[in-house]
């Protein structure tokens, strides 16, 4: 019988912590390198789980190529997922969404997957796992240029969200090429994609899964991601 074991996810005991305060906001960022004690293991565990398209009628991921939820538990993980939520953020969260990340740079992808995003829950974050970092890719964090937000206000104001550009999400299939800066986006933070490193963040920052255009067309770009419920 092949049963569930969550010492998949056990974590080494030597990673590296670094907490940095990122924009205007001075949103802080946790990253831990090394993470998983047998990051092999955790890449073999989640490449038997099938994949599941981002393009849907009810669309799935703000990317291109396929993202899976999961309901196993995720053991030490776990356990510091929610230390760093209390210790750091101060704040509490009732669980996590956990979904393999899988961004395909040769496929297409939702027009409106090319601009930063927000996500539901209070602190997101994702673990890289892919077989070889291609240059510039990871987490990329954005201000709105008009307001200089870094974070909307939090409230369903149609007008608000018509100026991000969110009151009619852009639903044309395009090429992934999702934006760095332009007249009204800038950049302010690239959490880089590093082999088996975590980055938490909160999931109110304007962001977005960054890829340079002409990567990731020959293999996936592999992550485990959290988001708070
Ligand atoms: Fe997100």
């Amino acid at each position: 019988m092949n049963r569930f074991d969550p010492s998949i996810f056990d974590l080494n005991q030597d990673c590296k912590l670094d907490i940095k305060e990122i924009g205007n906001l001075k949103s802080r960022l946790i990253t831990v390198e090394n993470i998983f004690k047998d990051p092999e293991r955790v890449k073999a565990f989640l490449d038997n789980i099938p994949l599941i398209d981002c393009i849907q009628p009810n669309p799935k991921g703000f990317y291109p190529g396929y993202q899976t939820y999961f309901s196993y538990e995720l053991g030490e993980l776990q356990n510091m997922l929610n230390y760093y939520v209390e210790e750091t953020f101060e704040t509490q969260v009732r669980g996590w969404n956990t979904a393999y990340q899988c961004v395909d740079g040769a496929k297409k992808v939702f027009d409106q997957s090319n601009f930063p995003h927000t996500d539901g829950g209070q602190i997101a974050g994702n673990v890289f796992l892919s077989d070889n970092v291609e240059q510039g890719s990871g987490t990329r964090f954005y201000r709105f240029k008009q307001t200089m937000e870094e974070s909307p206000i939090a409230n369903n104001c149609m007008y608000r969200k018509d100026l991000y550009g969110y009151k009619q999400p852009k639903f044309d299939i395009v090429d992934f090429n999702p934006v760095n800066s332009n007249e009204q986006w800038e950049s302010y933070f690239l959490a880089e994609e590093k082999f088996n490193c975590l980055n938490m963040y909160e999931g109110a920052l304007f962001h977005s899964a960054y890829i340079e255009s002409g990567t990731y067309t020959t293999q996936l770009r592999k992550s485990l991601s959290f988001l708070s419920a």
